[in-house]
């Protein structure tokens, strides 16, 4: 049986589930009850300065729906904690006490003062927790005072940040990442380089959910104003994988430990993060809309995965799949595939004839003597996918690789086995000469 045992950055945890900073993580009760439904760990709901901060009363959060209902993206305006300080250190401390196997970060968020971390740093440790958050991610509302985005914006300051908690707190630091920046490579090389034991990232990416069409407001709004928000859950999934992979393939920040986040539903989806390298996962929209028992389904599906493929531990396979994220001239343009119709499960809808007639390759035919009928030419074929994509019957259409020998109708060439890529392409004026 698979052990999903995680060590990250010498915090145990009996699994790499671990909850995001968030309202799923704001108190002892809910810490509570999600360890009772099996969570690995936590990150403590942000802690901020006292007097705490006030939230608005209205709506805080609203949805991305899919044409099924299924909620795609979730977007929030919701500050840091609004309770106290001491309230959530008492909290802790006790939650440390009564799971001494789980894990317990806390994340937190304070001016970018050396004085006010030198302050909170020492009342964090005294907890007990196993570990600090650094908060420069939030997008909404903070990042308007100077923290959350305003500083992970600006690399500099994460730099100068991380550094005052390696040297005020002898716990492990995760410095977590805002999306909302352009190469996220800067931001992770400045945390690296400030100390930080490791990075977690995504943070929500700044949003507006919608326009309502007869009273002239954004969505959601509070009165009638209202003020953009912090995006997250499935949609985001794509954006994290990829920041995720480019701070692992850096050579700056390659090996540095990484917290994954972002869209995480599924135990495939935390199973994907591990493969491009990450020690642990922290999900919170999923359980916002789930509830803390999805944990249950996580834990034995990525046993029955790891058991299937004969991975004992997650070292086994953790950055198992970064190897194949390049850059795009590194791709070999050598390699041909064409788009192939099951006939026998095609259901003839032709969406993938007016999806390439439209937009790609004019590559489908509907005609087959007399019979509505969808064929691909491979004479006009170029493989692109999008056929596949918008297919709505499963495995309908797939791509077959044209083997070595075979000839490409396309282009009346034999498929070479031989890799060439765009840095020595003749078409390419800046290729490399031999
Ligand atoms: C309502 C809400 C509140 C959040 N509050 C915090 C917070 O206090 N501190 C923090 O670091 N991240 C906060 N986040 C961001 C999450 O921790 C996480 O990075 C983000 O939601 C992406 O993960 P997901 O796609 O699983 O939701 C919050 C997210 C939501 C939806
Ligand atoms: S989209 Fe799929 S099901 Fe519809 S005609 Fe094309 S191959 Fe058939
Ligand atoms: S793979 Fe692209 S070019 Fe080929 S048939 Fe499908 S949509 Fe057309």
């Amino acid at each position: 049986m698979a052990d999903l045992h995680s060590n990250f950055l010498g915090i145990h945890s009996p699994n790499p589930f671990w909850l995001a900073s968030a309202p799923p993580t704001d108190k002892e009760y809910n810490v509570e009850r999600a360890f009772q439904a099996g969570w690995g760990g936590v990150v403590w709901k942000t802690l901020g300065l006292d007097p705490h901060v006030v939230n608005v009363c209205g709506p805080r959060y609203s949805t991305l729906r899919g044409a099924d209902r299924r909620i795609i993206g979730l977007n929030n305006i919701e500050l840091i904690t609004d309770r106290s300080l001491e309230t959530n250190l008492e909290e802790i401390a006790r939650i440390k006490q009564r799971w001494p196997d789980r894990a317990v970060v806390v994340s937190i968020m304070v001016p970018c003062e050396e004085e006010a971390w030198r302050w909170i740093l020492p009342q964090v440790e005294a907890t007990g927790a196993d570990g600090i958050e650094l908060n420069f991610g939030c997008p909404h509302g903070m990042s308007e005072r100077g923290m959350g985005t305003a500083v992970g914006q600006v690399p500099e300051y994460i730099e100068m940040v991380t550094r005052w908690c390696k040297q005020y707190c002898r716990l492990p630091v995760i410095v977590k990442l805002t999306p909302n920046i352009t190469d996220i490579r800067y931001p992770a090389r400045a945390a690296k380089a400030g100390g930080a034991d490791a990075v977690s990232l995504i943070n929500t990416i700044s949003s507006v959910m919608g326009v309502d069409l007869d009273q002239m407001l954004m969505t959601p709004h509070t009165g009638n104003q209202g003020s953009h928000g912090g995006y997250c859950g499935p949609a985001v999934k794509p954006i994290a994988l990829n920041m995720v992979a480019e701070i692992g393939r850096d050579a700056p920040t390659r090996g540095l430990p990484i917290s994954g986040i972002g869209g995480i539903s599924t135990w495939r989806d935390a199973a994907e993060f591990i493969a491009l390298g990450c020690g642990t996962v922290q999900v919170c929209t999923a359980v916002m809309v789930h509830g803390f028992q999805i944990v249950r389904d996580m834990i034995s599906g990525l046993e029955n995965y790891m058991d299937e493929k004969g991975f004992h531990t997650l070292e086994d396979f953790r950055g198992m799949a970064l190897g194949s994220v390049t850059d795009w001239r590194y791709l070999n343009l050598n390699h041909v595939e064409k788009a192939v119709i099951d006939q026998t499960s095609c259901i003839k809808c032709g969406r993938c004839h007016l999806v390439c007639e439209d937009t790609s390759h004019q590559a489908i035919s509907t005609n087959l003597m007399g019979e509505r009928h969808f064929a691909v030419r491979e004479e006009d074929c170029v493989g692109c996918n999008l056929c596949a994509s918008v297919c709505p019957v499963e495995n309908c259409i797939s791509l077959r690789h044209l083997q070595p020998g075979e000839v490409d109708k396309r282009t009346g060439n034999v498929v070479s086995d031989q890799y060439a890529n765009w840095t020595t392409h003749p078409n390419n004026p800046m290729a490399a000469t031999a």
